[in-house]
């Protein structure tokens, strides 16, 4: 096959994404990141470093963090992808997402949503983490703005009603 030919030969990806099926026709080693965006129109997650170093990329796929800015979209075939647009309840903010309203943890917001699917992802596997155990769940998303202590207040923030009860 002549070799531009084949440069721009696309098929047919399949994948849920927020619980609902897609088909996108694309390159398959188009990144995950630009295929949400661009073929998705879901802008929720940010394009940072676009080298896996900052975690604003951050989605969920078949229940792992992944930065999207890595994954090719044919890795994406078959699975099922969980941006931070799917995370409300309809109307209803997710917890985490309040808190981060109200803990001042979203500032320039490039972050924002990363973080927030990497608590998300946290707190699936350690529903009442300690503070050390919040860090190391954040390690691998960097914030510019806030100096990480308000994100650290709001995953607390949204952990403490289920300790309430
Ligand atoms: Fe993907 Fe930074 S944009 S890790
Ligand atoms: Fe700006 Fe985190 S709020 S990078």
């Amino acid at each position: 096959m002549n070799p531009s030919h084949e440069a721009r030969a696309t098929s047919t990806v399949s994948f849920a994404v927020n619980g609902e099926l897609r088909n996108v026709r694309v390159h398959p080693m188009e990144r995950l990141l630009d295929v949400l965006r661009n073929e998705l129109g879901l802008t929720g997650a940010k394009e940072g470093c676009g080298e896996g170093e900052c975690g604003s990329c951050s989605v969920l796929m078949d229940g792992l963090l992944v930065n999207s800015c890595l994954v090719p979209v044919a890795q994406a075939d078959g699975s099922n992808v969980v941006t931070i647009e799917g995370i409300a309840a309809r109307s209803l903010l997710h917890p985490l997402q309040q808190a981060f309203l109200e803990s001042g943890g979203a500032q320039c917001g490039i972050c924002t949503p990363g973080m927030i699917l990497a608590a998300v992802h946290l707190l699936e596997k350690k529903p009442q983490p300690t503070p050390a155990e919040i860090r190391e769940g954040l390690a691998g998303n960097l914030c510019r703005c806030t100096g990480y202590t308000q994100i650290f207040e709001a995953v607390a923030k949204a952990v403490q009603p289920r300790v309430a009860r």
